[in-house]
């Protein structure tokens, strides 16, 4: 890598996203039971054609954006991804290069989520699931922050490749 490596640390290790069978239930088992807040939400009608698809964002004090995040979406995996956070955005683009040369399905191109304002690709891993590769999360202070709600999962980018589809 051309940077520092991974943030990791107080961070943790990265994300991830799970597909929930009983949406509502599982977000208020994560809050209510294990502790999570709520960081923000996603309702996009867009991406899909006909689908609605619903996720919710939990972080804890470690101020990652979200540790967890779960969904209402038709996935084939309960484990939708994992992501990992490089600290220099040159890695992001020098990791997408390394796996098109490396022949790995893509899920999509790079892009931004508006959220937590990351800028990352999906690449899916040998097990099924995706793995996004990102730069540029925000941090959370709880004493400042506000739960908003958004209407697109990406703001630009995050285009279907090779014929795969993330979501
Ligand atoms: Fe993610």
């Amino acid at each position: 890598m051309v940077g520092n490596g991974f943030i990791t640390g107080r961070q943790g290790m990265g994300h991830v996203l799970t597909i929930a069978k009983d949406y509502q239930k599982t977000v208020d088992f994560y809050t209510d039971v294990l502790g999570f807040r709520i960081s923000d939400y996603i309702r996009d009608s867009e991406t899909l054609p006909g689908v609605e698809l619903d996720a919710t964002f939990l972080h804890t004090h470690t101020g990652r954006h979200h540790s967890l995040a779960t969904a209402h979406i038709p996935a084939p995996k309960k484990m939708h991804h994992f992501m990992v956070e490089a600290q220099d955005l040159n890695d992001v683009g020098q990791a997408y290069d390394r796996c098109i040369e490396a022949g790995y399905d893509m899920f999509s191109g790079i892009g931004h989520h508006p959220n937590d304002k990351v800028i990352s690709f999906y690449v899916q891993s040998p097990s099924g699931f995706g793995l996004e590769f990102g730069h540029g999360s925000v941090v959370i202070d709880d004493d400042t922050w506000e739960v908003k709600n958004y209407q697109q999962m990406s703001d630009w980018g995050h285009k279907p490749q090779s014929g795969k589809q993330l979501l």
